[in-house]
């Protein structure tokens, strides 16, 4: 039994997180079997990674990239791939999209190679659907600011962010069928029922269940 791969994406201050602990409350009140994790930091060596490449070093683009790949490797291998044998329903906050957006589109790292690495990564595993919350930019960062300071990536310039969102966009005009874009700039309520209804029309089995 095989269970189905939901990822979350969007640049920092998308809502993304929020919606996806909506939708894993949504799912356990209807007793649906299911796991919520995140990359960078999914298991005891990711969430190490995690501190290296957000607040105390400062990697130059290709060390960056590999700490994210082996951040992704090892969750890949002792979370999602378990969790999906068992048959759960696995959320999650980031995947590959996001290394294609941040180190391709962002740092201007060779496509190509992300695409293969990310494969040698995750052993070929897709998601089922990318759930992308479009964000303008200013929205987003002012709704970060307004709650905290800034780490190392958010802290990029304006046209860094640019680029990481037309990354993302890019990859939904490549694969409309896995890609379900939301205008993330919405109130939190709107967005989640359109999260609802694009993910029950995305996944037949899914909209018997919610
Ligand atoms: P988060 O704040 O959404 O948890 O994401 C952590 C940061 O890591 C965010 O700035 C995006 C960045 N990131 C990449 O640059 N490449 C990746 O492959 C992933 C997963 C995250």
């Amino acid at each position: 039994m095989s269970g189905t791969f939901l990822v979350f994406e969007g640049i920092e201050g998308s809502g993304k997180s929020l919606q996806m602990k909506l939708l894993s409350k949504h799912l356990e009140e209807r007793g649906i079997p299911r796991l919520m994790t995140s990359e960078p930091g999914g298991t005891p060596l990711g969430l190490r990674l995690r501190e290296l490449l957000l607040n105390e070093e400062f990697p130059v683009d290709w060390a960056e990239l590999f700490l994210y790949l082996a951040d992704r490797a090892q969750h890949v291998a002792q979370v999602v791939n378990p969790a999906l044998e068992q048959g759960k329903m696995v959320l999650c906050d980031r995947f590959y999209p996001s290394t294609i957006a941040y180190q391709g589109y962002g740092r201007g790292l060779d496509l190509s190679f992300l695409r293969e690495a990310n494969r040698k990564a995750t052993g070929g595993l897709k998601p089922d659907v990318v759930v992308l919350l479009d964000t303008p930019i200013e929205t987003a960062l002012d709704r970060i600011t307004a709650a905290r300071s800034l780490d190392r990536m958010e802290s990029e310039s304006l046209s860094f962010h640019e680029r990481v969102r037309e990354g993302f966009l890019e990859q939904a005009r490549e694969e409309p069928g896995r890609f379900l874009v939301i205008d993330g700039a919405q109130k939190p309520e709107a967005v989640f029922e359109e999260v609802l209804e694009g993910l029950g029309t995305r996944l037949p089995l899914l909209k018997k269940l919610i």
